[in-house]
């Protein structure tokens, strides 16, 4: 019998830094674990990016690190609850607005990105657009796909 196809969304509120850079960490990472067959997606909140490539900041953090980004920023659709069986938020900002959006069943599906970490569990990936914390970014999310894998790992 084939393996059930693990859905995975990764959403921010512009899609050019955080949740890519999360897309491109855990797709990275998954070249590691075969056994697993995961789809690994991105979007954002807001619009004012759509149709962008990632911010060139966080890309250039994230090849220094090994990983690549890819895409451009589309916008959350409602139909992406049902299509996706992880839906991971960067910050607890668009996580209660996933909430907020979600009808009963779905909610169940909505996490915090650092939810499966295990040194920034129920921490914001800050927004690092103005602040220019994209090494922090990656820390956090280095350590919480890290996480993630290991909890679909467990849960094969
Ligand atoms: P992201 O970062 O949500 O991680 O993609 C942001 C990108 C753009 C803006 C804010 C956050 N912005 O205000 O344009």
């Amino acid at each position: 019998m084939g393996k059930k196809e693990i859905r995975v969304l990764f959403v921010c509120l512009g899609n050019i830094c955080r949740s890519p850079a999360a897309e491109g960490i855990l797709k990275h990472l998954l070249q590691e674990v075969p056994d697993l067959k995961v789809y690994v997606e991105s979007c954002g909140l807001d619009q004012w990016h759509v149709g962008r490539s990632p911010d060139a900041r966080m890309t250039a953090k994230a090849a220094s690190r090994g990983f690549y980004l890819e895409g451009k920023a589309q916008l959350f659709d409602p139909s992406f609850f049902h299509a996706f069986d992880y839906i991971l938020a960067a910050d607890q900002e668009v996580l209660q607005t996933l909430y907020d959006y979600a009808q009963p069943h779905h909610k169940s599906k909505i996490y915090l990105m650092t939810h499966f970490s295990t040194l920034y569990k129920g921490k914001d990936v800050p927004d690092p657009y103005y602040n220019e914390g994209f090494d922090k970014v990656m820390d956090i999310l280095e350590d919480s796909c890290k996480g993630f894998i290991k909890h679909l790992i467990k849960n094969k």
